[in-house]
């Protein structure tokens, strides 16, 4: 058995973001934590400190640049491919911005992909993702089974997003498995996460040189013509940015369908509820999101600082547990239950601060398509075998597999 593979003892000194159970249900470990160190620490997986309570998160994303986004992953690089990362870092610029880019050097990239996912922009895909739900239901529906996770909440986003930047959403299962190799097998396998990464760095190099000769009317396009303060973006900092959008809005917004349809599967009394008051669907949307937060961020400290009753030093990792948050009894009313008409709902599913979620709109979008053909479509659905359930932990939670079976009229 591995260091990382021991039981957890003791959760405030030791904990482990990958154990199983923890992973399946986090909630009890967060309630230790808050009440009994809100501010935790392990040595495991590179070594972090982990914070749990709202007010903590809110003060420790203002402490720029002591906390830096330099590394937001949460599970560290090995130390050669740090290396390799801090000299290409060099040569080039930050790797993936606005998401690894500290202040001052932040806000342009923000404000140059802003426009991509306004409101308004973002309603310009709804009938692509709304096809897209029917003809995954359509695949399905007859056969009264299917994977909630597989079939149909992992099938959405990587199209989606494939849609916007102007590349085939008919490879969005490459994408998918492009993503999880960076972002949920390469936190424990380093190798993994380089041959990935190196996939989509080369995908989206071959592509800009692409557009570059033939504009077309997309994303990278638009990259391509923009300016960061009065300068073209060079071709590894285009890549950077296009690598971002895509892993940044698969993953998550899986999780976030998937822990909802598996929610729903579960909770008679809350799936009949929303099927017979289609009007609570926003409420329920922002509970979903708020319950089963998928996205833990990481930073890096670079000047010592004080929280709480901890003193980070340089060098050191401080994991930003915004789904914690978003239980915590100091903040939300009933903390711990699923309330589909909650009024009071400041989550923070989308993070805090100048990093917050740039594809939010978009995410929201996704997730009010996917339910509402869902419900529309399955009312009435279960659990077929809750023991085949699997989910995926770290930097994003969420169910990889639902089995369920429906009957429809
Ligand atoms: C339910 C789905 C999603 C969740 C829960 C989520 C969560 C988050 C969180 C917590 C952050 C903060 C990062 C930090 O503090 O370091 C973030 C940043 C970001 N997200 Fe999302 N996200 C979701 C979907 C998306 C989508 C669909 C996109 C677009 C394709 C997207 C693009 C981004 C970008 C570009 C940033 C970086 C913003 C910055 O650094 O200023 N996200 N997201």
């Amino acid at each position: 058995m591995s260091e990382e593979q021991r039981p957890v003892e003791d959760w405030a000194s030791d904990f482990d973001i990958f154990d199983p159970d923890y992973v399946k249900d986090p909630g009890p470990v967060w309630d230790e934590l808050r009440s009994k160190c809100p501010i935790a620490h392990t040595e495991r997986w590179g070594g972090a400190w982990m914070a749990t309570r709202y007010d903590d998160l809110r003060e420790l994303v203002r402490m720029v640049p002591e906390l830096s986004s330099r590394s937001p992953v949460v599970v560290p690089l090995p130390p050669q491919m740090r290396e390799e990362a801090i000299a290409e870092m060099k040569m080039y610029g930050t790797e993936n911005p606005p998401i690894t880019a500290d202040p001052p050097e932040h806000k342009p990239y923000k404000q140059l992909i802003l426009p991509f996912f306004t409101p308004t922009a973002v309603e310009g895909y709804r009938q692509f993702t709304e096809n897209l739900a029917h003809e995954l239901i359509d695949r399905i529906i007859d056969k009264g089974e299917g994977d909630a996770a597989e079939d149909y909440a992992q099938q959405i986003p990587p199209r989606v997003i494939a849609q916007m930047l102007g590349i085939d959403p008919g490879r969005g299962a490459e994408f998918t498995e492009w993503t999880r190799g960076v972002l949920e097998i390469g936190q424990t396998d380093p190798e993994a996460r380089r041959k990935y990464r190196t996939i989509i760095r080369d995908f989206f190099a071959e592509l800009i040189t692409q557009r570059r000769a033939e504009p077309a009317d997309d994303m990278i396009s638009r990259l391509i013509a923009a300016e960061v303060e009065g300068k073209p973006l060079n071709d590894h900092t285009i890549s950077g940015i296009c690598f971002l959008l895509l892993v940044a809005g698969i993953d998550t917004t899986w999780s976030s369908i998937g822990s909802s349809l598996w929610h729903f599967a579960g909770h008679a009394e809350d799936r009949r509820r929303l099927a017979a008051e289609p009007e609570l669907f926003p409420t329920a949307i922002e509970e979903m999101l708020r319950f089963y937060a998928p996205v833990m961020m990481a930073r890096k400290v670079t000047a010592p600082v004080e929280i709480g009753d901890k003193a980070l030093c340089p060098g050191d990792k401080m994991i930003l547990n915004f789904p914690a948050g978003n239980r915590d009894p100091e903040v939300f009313d009933r903390p711990d239950e699923v309330v589909l008409d909650r009024e009071r709902n400041r989550h923070v599913a989308f993070g805090l601060g100048i990093h917050r979620c740039a594809g939010s709109n978009l995410a929201r979008m996704e997730m009010d398509v996917a339910l509402r053909v869902w419900f529309e479509r399955i009312p009435e659905f279960e659990l077929s075998d809750p023991d085949a359930v699997t989910w995926a932990g770290g930097q994003v939670r969420g169910p990889r597999s639902v089995p369920v079976r429906f009957s429809v009229s």
